[in-house]
Parts: C-alpha cells; sequence; structure tokens
C-alpha cells in the first residue's frame, strides 16, 4: 500500500494506542500535537476502554451484530476484538482506512470493513451490510459512533442520529461520543483539528440524541461510564452514552 502522505486522526489514535497501523506522517503529527496538548495515550486509551464496555454492555443485552461509522483503525480493543462472538461492519469514509482495515480483516468471516458515509446510511454497501448486520432494519443491532461527532455541525449530527433511529429495529443501541471543552485551553491543538472541529457542553448530547433514550447511565466522562474499576486520572476531553431505541 502506497505511504499516505497526509496523516489522519484515526491513525494517530493507533499510535497512542501502541498499535502497528500507522506512518511516520502520522507519528510526526501525533508528536506535534501532543507538544501543544500533553500526553493523549491515556486520554485515547481512556476513550477505547469506554467502547469495549458500552460494546460489552450491548452484547449482554442479547446483540450480536454492529455497524460502526468512522471506524479507523480495527484493532487495539476495537468492537470485533471485545465481541468476538458478534459480527461486525466497520465503515469509514478515508480510502486510506478502508483499505487497511480490509487488510487487517481479510482473515475474518465474521467482521468486514467498507465505505460508508455515516450522515448518509445508504452509502453502506446493502451486500456488507446484509452479510454483516444480517437483519438490519428487522433485528436490535448496535451501531458504534465513537470519534465522530466531533467532526459534524448540530444538524447535521441530529438529523444522521435520527436517521439511524428510523432505520434501526427496536431493541437496538447506540453508543455515541462528543469531545468535550478541554481543547479551549490549549489553542495551537484547537487549530491542529481544523475548522470543522467541534467542541461541545456535555449537557448538549442529550437534545442532539432526539428520540434515542440513553441508559440509567447518562452521558459522562467516558472513564466514568460503568467504570469497573476506579476511574484513570485523565481529563474530561470525551463525552460518551449507550442511548436505546426502546421496544415498544
Ligand atoms: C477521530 S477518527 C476516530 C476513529 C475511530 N472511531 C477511533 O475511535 O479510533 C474519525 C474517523 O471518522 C471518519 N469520518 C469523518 N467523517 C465521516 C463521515 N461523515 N462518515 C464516516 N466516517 C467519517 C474519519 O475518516 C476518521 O477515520
Amino acid at each position: 500500500m502506497a505511504e499516505p502522505d497526509q496523516p489522519s486522526t484515526a491513525r494517530m489514535i493507533d499510535f497512542w494506542l501502541g498499535g502497528e497501523h500507522h506512518y511516520p506522517v502520522d507519528v510526526a503529527a501525533a508528536h506535534a500535537f501532543e507538544a501543544a496538548y500533553g500526553p493523549c495515550p491515556p486520554v485515547f486509551r481512556a476513550l477505547r476502554a469506554f467502547l469495549g464496555r458500552a460494546v460489552r454492555a450491548i452484547a449482554e443485552a442479547g446483540v450480536d451484530s454492529f455497524l460502526v461509522f468512522g471506524a479507523g483503525v480495527p484493532t487495539r480493543g476495537n468492537v470485533h476484538e471485545v465481541a468476538p462472538e458478534a459480527t461486525v461492519l466497520y465503515t469509514d469514509v478515508d480510502p486510506v482506512a478502508i483499505r487497511l482495515g480490509q487488510r487487517i480483516l481479510a482473515d475474518s468471516d465474521r467482521a468486514g470493513y467498507g465505505y460508508g458515509d455515516a450522515t448518509d446510511i445508504g452509502t453502506v454497501d446493502p451486500a456488507q451490510l446484509h452479510r454483516f448486520v444480517p437483519g438490519w432494519g428487522r433485528r436490535p443491532v448496535g451501531v458504534i459512533f465513537l470519534g465522530l461527532a466531533a467532526f459534524l455541525d448540530d444538524e447535521t449530527l441530529a438529523r444522521t442520529l435520527d436517521e439511524l433511529y428510523e432505520a434501526v429495529a427496536p431493541g437496538s443501541f447506540l453508543a455515541v461520543d462528543i469531545d468535550g471543552e478541554e481543547l479551549a485551553a490549549y489553542p495551537e491543538a484547537l487549530a491542529m483539528m481544523g475548522p470543522a472541529f467541534r467542541m461541545r457542553p456535555p449537557a448538549s448530547l442529550g437534545p442532539l440524541l432526539g428520540r434515542w433514550v440513553p441508559t440509567d447511565d447518562g452521558v459522562r466522562p467516558v472513564a466514568h461510564w460503568r467504570a469497573d474499576g476506579p476511574p484513570g486520572e485523565v481529563p474530561d476531553a470525551f463525552f460518551g452514552a449507550v442511548a436505546v431505541k426502546p421496544v415498544g
């Protein structure tokens, strides 16, 4: 695979998580970001651990297939690794992420990777959806929407979450996070996130969820969401929730 000449946030996260799927351009960008903000590995470990607890909770509720948007690099405690009995379709809009993901998952018969624009569910390949998220719209599924909301404006995010609500069967779950206002104190790091990046206070997520009903845990700093021990000392950079489309 030709080496990309632009960094990607998804591969920077892989670097911070100690993964193997990033390039020198990503490492350089990760070091520049850390110089402007601070050490990122614990922050992204807390976010990935939230993904793990959320996916396990959804699987324990009886869900056995997942659709992942803005998936990035499908390793380091990602969905199919924490729910190995489930089938998983990872999607992203970045062609490099898609090629990388397809290579990583080439030997898997339970997890696949394809194109999918989260803001238009119709862009997901129906054949892949049918294979990895069987009964889409008729059986409960888990929709994973992490690391993505920060790149969508409020109107687009609310519409997208509502379209997903409409598309899934009752009993389906959504795991979602927003970027808090942590970077406001680090203007240089904030500028590196680009003009489309949106920070939001935690109270803003509830209204954006629309008809999705958050679990009793509500919207919490990700390290605190059903923490399975004392939460690590990490800044509240991300706030997450799991929400359900109620049955009946
Ligand atoms: C910050 S990364 C997060 C990756 C992954 N979810 C994680 O937590 O490691 C954001 C990802 O969202 C993807 N993305 C951006 N806009 C998107 C859209 N409209 N639909 C789907 N993916 C999108 C980017 O290509 C990128 O891979």
